[in-house]
């Protein structure tokens, strides 16, 4: 399908999303010719910080050669660049806006769709919902909504009923980039369309799952953002709760967007609100120092805790969500641990085979791989057992080339009204619901060493288990 004619308006243009992922993620998709037959993009900003056209257009051919792969070649180029321009808005001085949206769509002529993307901070999702009603702009278009969709419950519902007076939520997309990645899709493929896996993926054969996003780099200077987000609200309330609700979630009806997040929102509904023991907050030494943290700050750069998805399938299995800024490698990966099978006549203790046993490893940091983990008997006369592995490597799959990144295939898919990946208001009320008491009580941050995987504490939160993080072998 090839989405209707858009100008897309992205707020926040001159920000950091912007620059990493959206201008290139849209340059991108003009490439792979998965843009509209007509576009426009239409950058917009704060008066304070408004740009011209043309400095538009080269903030974002550095934007598409910083992140998007290196320069552009001149031709491509310029066909994008034609197609940008700016328009600066203030809650009370939205004129610059309104003419260069009305400038784009003449020059489309026939009526194209409008989507506004809100790569803003939380604070100001109000007030540019609030320009957009005002201007009438809002009218007949969709919005994209970034995370943290709120920062509790209350705020979440009070979100909602900003964003509900101006667009019905069939015009909301809230985005979570983690759903749009390739290998997190897969994750539905490669349980339902398969009778590999299906049968074994629960409470009787699977002892825990850990879904662990250590990342190496630290705040990149997103300070005001970081210190009141914090880790817990920007990757487990979002991303990591997400990708939970795709590895726990029962085989839904259709991949139609209703049949979808009902189930998602199933999980949610059956997740136990997060226990405060069971959760280590940690923030790496020198965090208080970087600029624009308070020097007594108790946000925390890293979380990793127990969650508990409390229904037939999954009672009594531990999930385990790690995630944290400054550790010692940038990972993206969901393991399943199969339950230890009676091994008596092997001769052999179970932890002999590596001490991994048999596990499902999904890494969905992009291009993605998938493992299993099993013992396998060593050649020679005895039976002695090691630790084997299958591997499938989607950089090796040739039909795979064409990926798109997290942010591409969810601007496309907005583009084409397909909420399917995209999280629903009640999904997301459920999960303030599950977090609020670590909100309510926070343990105090525990410190650690860049580099390192986090405070000491984490390995007693899993114990008997241990992380496990296998690289690709
Ligand atoms: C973002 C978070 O949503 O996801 C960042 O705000 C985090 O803190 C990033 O680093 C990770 O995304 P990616 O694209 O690197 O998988």
């Amino acid at each position: 399908a090839t989405p209707d004619d858009h100008v897309v308006v992205l707020f926040g243009a001159t920000g950091d999303l912007a620059r990493r992922k959206l201008l290139p993620g849209l340059y991108r998709l003009a490439q792979a010719g998965l843009m509209p037959a007509g576009y426009r993009v239409v950058g917009s900003a704060p008066t304070a910080d408004a740009l011209s056209d043309e400095a538009f257009r080269a903030h974002a051919r550095d934007a598409v050669t910083e992140f998007g792969g290196g320069e552009p070649s001149k031709p491509e180029w310029e066909r994008f660049a034609d197609a940008l321009s700016f328009g600066a808005a203030d809650p009370d001085e939205p004129g610059p806006l309104v003419a260069a949206v009305r400038a784009a769509e003449t020059a489309l002529g026939g009526g194209p769709r409008r989507l506004f993307h809100l790569a803003v901070p939380p604070v100001a999702f109000a007030s540019v919902i609030g320009t957009l009603d005002r201007t009438g702009l809002s009218e007949g278009g969709r919005v994209i909504i970034e995370k943290p969709f709120g920062t509790d419950l209350a705020s979440a519902r009070a979100l909602d009923g900003i964003v509900h007076a101006v667009f019905d939520e069939s015009r909301v997309f809230r985005i979570d980039h983690f759903l749009g990645k390739e290998s997190v899709d897969n994750i539905l493929a490669l349980r339902f369309a398969n009778g590999l896996f299906e049968p074994v993926w629960n409470r009787d054969h699977i002892s825990h799952v850990q879904i662990d996003v250590p990342e190496t780099i630290g705040i990149e200077g997103r300070a005001a953002f970081f210190e009141e987000t914090g880790t817990f609200r920007d990757m487990i309330v979002t991303h990591l709760f997400q990708v939970l609700g795709f590895v726990a979630m029962e085989p839904p009806t259709s991949l139609g967007a209703k049949a979808l997040r009902d189930e998602k929102d199933k999980v949610f509904q059956s997740l136990r609100p997060v226990d405060p023991g069971h959760v280590v907050r940690g923030q790496y030494e020198g965090y208080r120092s970087e600029p624009g943290v308070a020097p007594d700050s108790d946000t925390e750069t890293f979380v990793a805790l127990r969650a508990d998805v409390d229904n037939w399938r999954w009672a009594g299995v531990p999930f385990y969500l790690r995630s944290g800024k400054a550790l010692g490698q940038r990972r993206q990966v969901v393991t399943l641990h199969f339950k230890r099978p009676p091994l008596r006549m092997f001769d052999t203790a179970w932890a002999s085979g590596g001490g991994r046993g048999n596990a499902l490893v999904v890494d969905f940091d992009d291009p993605g791989w998938i493992a299993a983990d099993f013992l396998a008997k060593e050649p020679g006369p005895a039976m002695r057992l090691g630790p084997a592995r299958m591997t499938f490597r989607y950089a090796d799959s040739v039909q795979l080339r064409n990926g798109l990144e997290g942010y591409e295939r969810l601007i496309l898919d907005a583009m084409l009204g397909d909420q399917s990946l995209f999280t629903r208001s009640d999904g997301i009320q459920r999960l303030w619901e599950v977090a609020d008491p670590l909100l309510r009580s926070p343990r105090p941050v525990e410190p650690y060493a860049p580099g390192s995987w986090g405070p000491a504490s984490v390995d007693k939160l899993v114990a008997p288990h241990h992380w496990y993080l296998p690289d690709m072998a």
